[in-house]
């Protein structure tokens, strides 16, 4: 045995090398059958698949330019990463941006800005900056809620991001006054770290799950009795990612935590169908709007992808004629996140946040019903300027997904789907989520809102105006072909904003439905 094993120490280490590469090339060629590229190339056709497999990494480092990259490019990430730490996210020497490109838009700044009066809240609270309308006062819900931020975190859910990413956008949210959407997958322990929360579920209905897999109104009614963070409540009819899509939970992937979370059971697959069981026509979603306000005082509201119109028009003129309806409603646009889509549904399927919100808001307009909706924007929308751009078509609230997931240390790595994560962020390994540290990361999503915040109301002080629900749509221009060069959003999207109603922030400030509560007592 020693004369053996002393003979295999002899053998010099390029032998060992050569023996393997000779192993490695007898497997490409006669055992595995799955890889062509291998078989015909032993041994350096390896190299294709590794040099694939790190090629986005290669042109996010060293290749790709500043204005390149999708979904996010460089400026915006950095821009984002820098303001989460409240370091200099400034530029310098002018922009890197053509523009006059098509699509680039303009904020029309006032000759004169406006100035900030001397007891204003802004002074002692420059980052306060909450919604102008408030959820559910026109239909008369129990508990009317104002949210007191503009700029929220979006229905992300807790399986699609880590536990510790969840407790950092909570407790950020916190630190800020703003809302924590908890996204389809319930409410965990981790959505209760002291942020205001709307709850949000889709068809699987977790958290709120019958037996038979249907919604069920009593445990709705129990969590919302326990959960006094929960403000507002969300029926989502799709995203902008993955509309219509359904989805199946493998049972390998549910733990028991997630099992208790999301009211399934361990180890078996759940099916989310692509529709709800609670109702199938529009007169049903409304009469399923009104039975959850009813039972739980909260205002709901729905969320949903812009596709076709016609449902929208009937869901409109119902309000119209029955005086009910949603509290508020979040469009989101094609270009939104998800954790995992089909690249033919996030590529094609629903419009663009731009296109699909202008339709349904003016058709909500025409018929005298914006003023009782709370329109809320997501799709993009996390940087000052396109917020502009939103409050001017009729947003009174941004959500933001991805954006509020870079601000805790998301890299944009695209690969939320394979629960590989390397920022821990959108995966349930413990090991990936461990370098997550919760109180920073918290710091930095609620600095992150801050500076937006800030930014925000500078945009619109340097408009002129005191609040951005002030914004109408000849306030911005947008590039948009070579006969007219550049439009106001009036004509290109053909209809005028209605007038948001709008005293002083002061009045928004002495609100008594304005949430956000904790982060208010100290100095927002
Ligand atoms: C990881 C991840 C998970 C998401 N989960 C949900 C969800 O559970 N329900 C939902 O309606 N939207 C979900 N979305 C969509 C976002 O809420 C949001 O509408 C969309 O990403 C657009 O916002 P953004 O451009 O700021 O990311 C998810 C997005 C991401 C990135």
């Amino acid at each position: 045995m020693e004369a053996f094993l002393d003979f295999l120490a002899d053998i010099p280490w390029w032998s060992w090398l050569l023996i393997f590469l000779f192993l490695v090339a007898i497997r490409d060629i006669f055992f595995q059958k799955a890889h062509t590229i291998s078989h015909n190339y032993p041994i350096v056709g390896h190299l294709r698949y590794w040099l694939e497999s790190i090629g986005p990494e290669m042109r996010q480092y060293f290749v790709a330019n500043n204005r390149e990259e999708l979904p996010f490019n460089r400026i915006e990430r950095s821009w984002i990463y820098a303001s989460a730490k409240k370091e200099n996210n400034y530029e310098g020497f002018g922009t890197d941006r053509d523009i006059y490109k098509h699509q680039h838009i303009f904020i029309k700044n006032a000759m004169i800005g406006f100035q900030v009066p001397k007891n204003h809240p802004n002074n002692e609270h420059p980052y306060f900056l909450p919604c102008a309308k408030v959820m559910g006062t026109y239909n008369k819900r129990k508990k009317p809620y104002r949210p007191a931020s503009i700029i929220n975190v979006s229905a992300m859910s807790f399986g699609s991001l880590s536990a510790a990413a969840i407790a950092s956008l909570n407790q950020g949210v916190e630190k800020c006054g703003a809302y924590h959407n908890t996204g389809e997958g319930g409410l965990s322990p981790y959505h209760k770290k002291g942020g205001d929360v709307i709850f949000h579920f889709g068809t699987g209905y977790f958290g709120v799950r019958s037996r038979d897999g249907g919604f069920s109104m009593d445990k709705l009614k129990v969590l919302v009795d326990e959960n006094p963070c929960i403000k507002a409540i969300e029926i989502k009819l799709s995203q902008g990612a993955k509309p219509g899509k359904g989805g199946v939970l493998p049972g390998s992937k549910i733990t028991p935590e997630l099992a208790e979370i999301r009211g399934v059971e361990v180890g078996k697959d759940v099916i989310s169908p692509p529709t709800h069981k609670a109702f199938s026509t529009i007169p049903e979603l409304l009469e399923f709007i009104e039975s959850i306000a009813e039972e739980t005082g909260l205002p709901v509201g729905i969320k949903g992808a812009i596709g076709k119109i016609d449902q929208w028009e009937e869901l409109a003129d119902l309000m119209k004629k029955t005086g009910k309806g949603p509290d508020f409603i979040t469009i989101d646009g094609g270009e939104g996140g998800t954790g995992a889509a089909p690249p033919s549904f996030a590529d094609h399927v629903s419009l663009p946040w731009t296109y699909g919100f202008s339709k349904v808001y003016s058709l909500f307009m025409e018929r005298g019903l914006s003023e009782r909706i709370v329109f809320i924007g997501s799709g993009k929308l996390g940087f000052p300027g396109k917020a502009a751009m939103a409050f001017a078509m009729g947003v009174d609230c941004i959500n933001v997904a991805r954006e509020a997931m870079m601000s805790i240390g998301c890299i944009q790595a695209q690969v939320c789907h394979t629960n590989r994560c390397p920022a821990g962020v959108a995966t349930q390994s413990k090991w990936r989520q461990s370098g997550i540290n919760v109180p920073l990361k918290s710091d930095r999503l609620a600095q992150y809102f801050k500076t937006f915040r800030k930014e925000l109301l500078e945009i619109t002080h340097a408009a002129g105006y005191e609040h951005p629900c002030q914004f109408n749509m000849d306030d911005v221009q947008v590039n948009v072909d070579d006969d007219y060069l550049s439009s106001d959003l009036k004509s290109v999207y053909g209809y005028q904003k209605e007038k948001v109603k709008f005293d002083s922030m002061q009045n928004l400030l002495d609100c008594e439905h304005l949430g956000g509560k904790p982060a208010l007592q100290k100095t927002l």
